[in-house]
């Protein structure tokens, strides 16, 4: 079957493929793990395959020429598209709202649900802004269930637009009944930070296959709709806990978790072990706590799973001519990572309060090479959680065994070294931090349908090398987060890389001007077979192939350079930069199939952007659902000057330097 995949690829015969089917270490059968290795291919074949496609620069058909254009400039995510059908059951309205002075000043509406069958919904959030502005972070609530949150581009004088459409259908039930909307997208205007945002969100509703939503979800949030407000926790300060008396007769439960950092958390994959903060001194105090972090859930003070967070890098972030008019992986809808707890339903069924918590970790040591998990980071992390559940027959009540818990301490290496000048400045400090932590949740639960084991599993490990040089003003990461997640009774895994290189430098020049320059390369890449919470891509890919596959595969890459020059003089700066992006998406064919031999892989949508200094320099999709490829692009630079960005510290854009 692998040969006849590799052919059908055009890899040549007897290409080694270099997987090693040790690898995810979990006792499972031969099936799934042979079914593993192969949905390992996209990543480690065929991305490397694949990117040695020629340049399509130069031959692709320039359908737009924005160079003299007024029109705004429209930026995106790339993503793939979803299902969305041209005659929807109805449609409404949402939100339309300009945020402009809107910090502790959410939108707020009521949500009615239509007059109309639907068990699918997609939203259109469509925003348009002009002038200067930095990027933004926005929650979106149903009361105090958060549903989704995003972040803005930075907009240019000419103004820019983007539409990002995300399919809701997970919270179908939260759309079957009313609820006050609430979004807190907080900004301030001035007279150098003159943009706005206007918004419009509508929602569609339209019937097709159905993707399993959950029957309740209920929220661990600071729970303020009431006072018609936003319902995040911002870690540390906050303790990001609810009690909750869940309904008795839960057969499956799924935890998921929004979190991000901000601030001084906003660049966490580039922070410092504790004894290494004040090594160029006090001018350039570097953030601690490690560049690690772990989003955890504690169910009643013990530790039920982990999200080991994807590095989103927002339009304002490192340098911001990398991300205009493509932002980054994930700037747009930034994911929640999703925890089976069906292991504690035995526990979690029997009527009583049981506490729900998330905390964020990072690593402090003692200067000697020992490190510890620590219980606070950083201000701050913006966290919420909510808990899914699907029920059994109204009469009956779940029951089983106590979870048996395997969740060892993590194992952590750690490492770093300051070399010094002869008058014992430092002259760079090298650095590493890897950790490695599994956990199997395991019982028997027993419900209106029999009595079956569940199981949670997790193995994820995690490396990053830094080197700090120049007075702590260049700084090199390499990181790479991995894991996989199984939850055996959904027949659900997940797969995961998330490798991040990032390179900065920044000058201080005479008279306050300063410059950072940045490279940098990073990824994503995903296999997920079946679904918990969310509905996968599957389900909300435009066209019903979800009966013949049983996941995703997907990889997601963004590299570039770019430059930044502030002249806080003139509260100005200006930027350059030129940023690529590959995505695929595949849909990998179920278990069955392998043992019939009829395994495979098929490509459903892939896409390839290059942008430059505000355009889209080549733009090149092909959607296999629909057999249609698409390029568009355009030759010539939007404008002559350097794009203009908002006037931000060197500090707020790198995480590090001068305020
Ligand atoms: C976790 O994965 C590693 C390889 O990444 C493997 O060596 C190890 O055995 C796994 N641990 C468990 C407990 O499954
Ligand atoms: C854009 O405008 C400049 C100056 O007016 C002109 O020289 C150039 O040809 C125009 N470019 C396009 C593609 O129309
Ligand atoms: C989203 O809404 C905007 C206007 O609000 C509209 O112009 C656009 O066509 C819509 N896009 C999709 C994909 O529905
Ligand atoms: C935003 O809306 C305001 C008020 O309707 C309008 O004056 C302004 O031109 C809009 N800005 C953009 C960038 O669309
Ligand atoms: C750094 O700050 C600390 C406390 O504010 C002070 O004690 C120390 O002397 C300062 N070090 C240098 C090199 O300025
Ligand atoms: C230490 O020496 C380096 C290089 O020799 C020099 O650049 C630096 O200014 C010196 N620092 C101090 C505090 O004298
Ligand atoms: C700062 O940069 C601006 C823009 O390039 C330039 O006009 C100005 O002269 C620079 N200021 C100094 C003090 O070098
Ligand atoms: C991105 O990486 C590829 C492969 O290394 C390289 O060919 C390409 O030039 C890079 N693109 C940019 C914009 O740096
Ligand atoms: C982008 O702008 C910079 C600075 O003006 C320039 O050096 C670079 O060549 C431009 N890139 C492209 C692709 O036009």
């Amino acid at each position: 079957m692998f040969r006849h995949e590799l052919e059908s690829l055009g890899l040549p015969q007897g290409t080694k493929l270099g997987i090693h089917g040790g690898t995810f270490g979990y006792r499972i059968s031969p099936i799934i793990l042979s079914f593993l290795i192969l949905i390992t291919l996209p990543r480690s074949v065929l991305g490397g395959f694949l990117s040695q496609r020629p340049d399509l620069l130069a031959s692709g058909p320039v359908l737009q020429n924005f160079a003299n254009s007024t029109a705004p400039l429209q930026c995106l995510q790339v993503s793939p598209p979803i299902l969305s059908p041209s005659n929807p059951s109805c449609q409404q309205t949402l939100m339309v709202h300009t945020f402009a002075w809107s910090y502790g000043k959410p939108f707020v509406g009521d949500y009615t649900p239509p007059d109309c069958d639907f068990n699918r919904i997609t939203i259109n959030f469509t925003v348009t802004s002009s002038g200067r502005q930095f990027d933004r972070l926005a929650l979106m609530f149903l009361d105090d269930t958060e549903v989704w949150r995003t972040s803005t581009a930075e907009p240019t004088q000419n103004g820019i637009v983007w539409t990002y459409t995300k399919d809701m259908s997970g919270y179908l039930t939260l759309f079957k009944d009313p609820h006050k909307l609430i979004f807190d997208l907080g900004n301030l205007v001035d007279d150098t930070y003159t943009g706005s945002w206007n918004t419009t969100m509508t929602a569609t509703f339209f019937t097709a296959d159905d993707v399993d939503p959950a029957d309740v979800i209920m929220p661990v949030s600071a729970r303020k709709s009431a006072e018609n407000s936003p319902s995040a926790f911002a870690l540390p300060e906050a303790k990001a806990l609810n009690s909750l008396v869940l309904p008795r007769n839960a057969r499956k439960a799924v935890f998921s978790i929004a979190a991000c950092g901000q601030a001084a958390e906003e660049f966490w994959w580039s922070n410092v072990l504790w004894s290494d903060t004040q090594t160029f001194g006090n001018d350039t105090t570097l953030y601690g706590h490690s560049p690690w972090r772990e989003v955890e859930l504690y169910i009643d003070g013990t530790l039920a799973g982990v999200s080991w967070p994807f590095p989103v890098i927002f339009t304002g972030g490192i340098v911001p001519g990398f991300w205009r008019p493509v932002v980054g992986i994930d700037a747009f809808d930034l994911r929640e990572d999703e925890i089976d707890i069906s292991p504690f339903l035995p526990i979690l069924s029997d009527g009583q309060e049981h506490t729900f918590e998330i905390r964020v970790a990072g690593i402090d040591n003692d200067g000697s090479g020992r490190g510890f998990l620590t219980n606070t980071v950083g201000s701050n992390w913006v966290v919420t959680g909510k808990l899914f559940l699907w029920l059994d027959s109204e009469d009956s009540i779940t029951s089983g065994t106590r979870p048996t818990i395997d969740s060892p301490t993590p194992s952590l290496k750690l490492h770093s070294s300051v070399s010094r000048d002869a008058n014992s400045t430092a002259k760079s400090l090298e650095y590493s931090v890897s950790v490695s932590r599994y956990l199997e949740i395991k019982s028997t639960i027993r419900t209106s349908t029999g009595s079956r084991s569940v199981s949670w599993y997790q193995n994820l490990t995690y490396s990053n090398d830094g080197l700090f040089t120049n007075k702590g003003n260049d700084q090199i990461t390499h990181q790479s987060t991995s894991g996989i997640d199984i939850a055996s009774d959904s027949g659900y895994s997940k797969q995961y890389v998330y490798p991040l290189y990032v390179y900065s430098t920044y000058s201080e020049l005479a008279g306050g001007n300063f410059t950072i320059d940045g490279k940098l390369s990073r990824g994503k890449d995903l296999q997920r077979i079946g679904g918990l919470a969310f509905p996968s891509e599957l389900a909300t890919f435009g066209r019903p192939i979800d009966s013949r596959f049983a996941g995703t595969s997907s990889s997601d890459l963004q590299n570039g350079t770019a430059s930044y020059l502030g002249v806080p003089a003139l509260k100005k700066s200006f930027g350059s930069g030129k940023t690529e992006q590959r995505y695929w998406l595949y849909g990998v064919s179920d278990v069955d199939d392998i043992e019939q031999g009829k395994s495979g892989i098929a490509e459903l949508y892939r896409r390839h952007v290059l942008a430059a200094n505000d355009s889209l320099l080549l733009d090149e999709e092909t959607n296999s659902g629909s057999g249609e490829t698409k390029v568009q692009g355009t030759m010539a630079p939007r404008n002559g000057d350097r794009p203009i960005f908002a006037t931000d510290s060197i500090r707020s854009l790198l995480g590090r330097g001068p305020a």
